[in-house]
């Protein structure tokens, strides 16, 4: 996507060949800032610290992250390390296994001596494959707003409400519930953006609205209350977010707060579309309430907030008073009984075991294996 009328990805192969550049998303919107990854170490703590986040673009640092691993020592103790402790950085995106389970299968495959090549070689292949995913997402999901706005007689705008961060911040490039929206918007789509502003880590207020703001998508950041009273009001024709893990029904989890706007949205008959890549479907996992691990993260999420202070400068601020307990679930999951529809590389589907396996056939009898 564009950043002041440049493409930029979110993450890449810097030009020596070998170290990773990332943009630091904890400095954004504040900052446009650039770092190089140049040990696991470092790739295991920008994913746990943030500086890169979302579902797809976790599993694709990870994969980067083993490349850098192996350059230090290639033998198969040394990739099943690495895979224990990228793995250990996140644990609700599925993404993050998915990545480390398809490059250690390939990689164990080869001969040390050819490992480090082989690694880049498939970093760069799911990079890509991200891409093309999302590029398919956004296809199909514009056709779904396209089809609003008809219904709506194509009169004034087509009010979209989304929550955290799924564009292409959150992804290689495109992004999954935003990667629609930048669609139909090129194609003339009058679309405005409901922004959930997404506490604790306001991925809404921070990285949604600048994306947006950076392709020119009209949009407005409200608290994560208000989706629910616009609802009530007719100002949302329909809700898009990503997931971070997919069951085999079609349960979501998402960043927390989801499941509340799932269901002001079924009590208002407003539609509720997940967007997602099909590496975020765990067909492992049926039930995504009782299964799916939540993340839990430091309270200082919660009871310290950052911004930039008139004058320029960066700042945290404690907000909850000394003493106060603070608790930060990461995640929530929306019961596929809220969800309106799945939108996948591969099209639209129910948000159903069969829905699902409509679209992924080959998974037919297959469920509960991975
Ligand atoms: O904690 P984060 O910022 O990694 O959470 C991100 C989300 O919840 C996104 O909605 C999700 O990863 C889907 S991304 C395309």
């Amino acid at each position: 996507m564009k950043v002041n009328g440049k493409g930029m990805r979110s993450i890449w192969l810097e030009p020596d060949g070998w170290s990773v550049g990332i943009i630091d998303q904890t400095l954004l919107p504040h900052a446009l800032v650039t770092t190089r990854l140049t040990t696991l170490a470092e790739a295991a703590a920008a994913i746990s610290t943030m500086q890169v986040r979302g579902a797809p673009l976790i599993g694709s640092a990870a994969a980067y992250g083993l490349c850098l691993a192996l350059r230090a020592d290639r033998s198969d103790a040394a990739l099943d390390d690495a895979c224990r402790i990228l793995a250990a950085t996140r644990p609700t995106a599925i993404n993050l296994r998915w990545a480390l389970e398809e490059m250690r299968d390939r990689l164990h495959a080869v001969p040390p001596a050819e490992r480090v090549s082989e690694a880049y070689r498939q970093a760069a292949a799911i990079c890509e494959a991200d891409v093309a995913t999302n590029r398919a997402i956004a296809e199909h999901g514009a056709t779904l707003l396209r089809e609003a706005w008809n219904r709506k007689g194509g009169q004034g705008r087509l009010n979209v409400l989304t929550h955290c961060n799924a564009g292409w911040l959150a992804t290689v490039d495109w992004g999954t519930a935003l990667a629609p929206i930048f669609k139909a918007h090129d194609a003339g789509l009058p679309v405005h953006v409901w922004v959930d502003e997404t506490r604790p880590r306001n991925q809404g207020a921070s990285l949604t609205a600048w994306e947006l703001l950076q392709h020119g998508v009209p949009h407005t950041v409200i608290v994560d209350n208000v989706g629910g009273h616009l609802m009530q009001h007719g100002e949302v024709d329909l809700c898009i977010t990503g997931t971070d893990r997919t069951t085999s029904r079609g349960d979501v989890a998402n960043k927390i707060g989801t499941y509340l706007k799932a269901l002001a949205a079924k009590d208002n008959g407003v539609a509720f579309y997940v967007a997602l890549p099909s590496s975020t479907i765990d067909w492992t996992i049926a039930d995504g309430v009782a299964e799916i691990p939540i993340e839990q993260r430091d309270g200082t999420e919660v009871s310290e907030i950052t911004g930039r202070l008139m004058n320029g400068e960066i700042a945290t601020v404690r907000i909850v008073p000394e003493g106060s307990a603070v608790a930060n679930y990461a995640f929530d999951v929306t019961p596929a009984r809220l969800v309106t529809a799945l939108i996948t590389e591969r099209g639209v589907c129910p948000a159903s075991s069969e829905g699902l396996l409509a679209l992924f056939p080959e998974r037919r009898g297959n469920e509960g294996r991975g």
